[in-house]
């Protein structure tokens, strides 16, 4: 399998979390109910897969191979991209405290939570686009087949390392749940 199309396939999975998450932001604004522990399980996975796994896969191997690869078009998306990735991280983290305060049965913490939410999954939307309509056409022009299928092997590695071995599968576990529980009426 070549790096992007791993890359897309974790976009599939990720924009099936963000659905999620818009569903239980409708159900939020409708009648205040939260699953709160649903929601710290999909902190985490915006944490460690989203964040380690993935964007780890895009700066610590795909970028910095495209940008060696020189070329000219490359910087200013790339700079772009980890623009967004450090946004996602700040929203992940604004999500985190406001969970942490609604669990504490803070005022407003459930407002504060509702805006953190909408304001990532519509970053995260519009950066998948972007990587799959511009980055990746890109990173196929400029390296070879047999670079790909190598950074394959290396996204495997660095999963590992980053989140152990079956963590994967463990998420996916978690999204085939929570898509069923919350089948939502957007497209991802
Ligand atoms: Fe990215
Ligand atoms: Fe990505």
């Amino acid at each position: 399998m070549k790096a992007t199309e791993q890359l897309k396939a974790e976009h599939e999975g990720i924009g099936i979390m963000l659905r999620v998450v818009d569903a239980m932001c409708d159900r939020l604004e409708v009648d205040r109910f939260l699953n709160d522990e649903q929601f710290g399980q999909i902190v985490e996975f915006f944490k460690v897969f989203v964040d380690r796994c993935h964007h780890g896969k895009e700066e610590d191997l795909l970028f910095p191979a495209m940008e060696k690869a020189g070329h000219p078009g490359a910087g200013g998306l790339i700079e772009q991209m980890l623009f967004e990735h450090r946004q996602g991280r700040e929203y992940v983290g604004a999500m985190y405290d406001a969970l942490t305060r609604y669990r504490a049965g803070a005022e407003k913490a459930d407002a504060e939570l509702y805006t953190q939410a909408r304001g990532y999954t519509a970053l995260m939307r519009q950066h998948i686009d972007k990587e799959n309509t511009q980055v990746f056409p890109l990173a196929d022009a400029v390296l070879s087949v047999e670079r790909q299928e190598a950074m394959f092997v290396e996204f495997e590695e660095l999963e590992e390392k980053k989140i152990g071995k079956g963590v994967h599968e463990q998420f996916h576990q978690l999204l085939d749940n929570l898509a069923r529980a919350y089948p939502g009426d957007r497209q991802v």
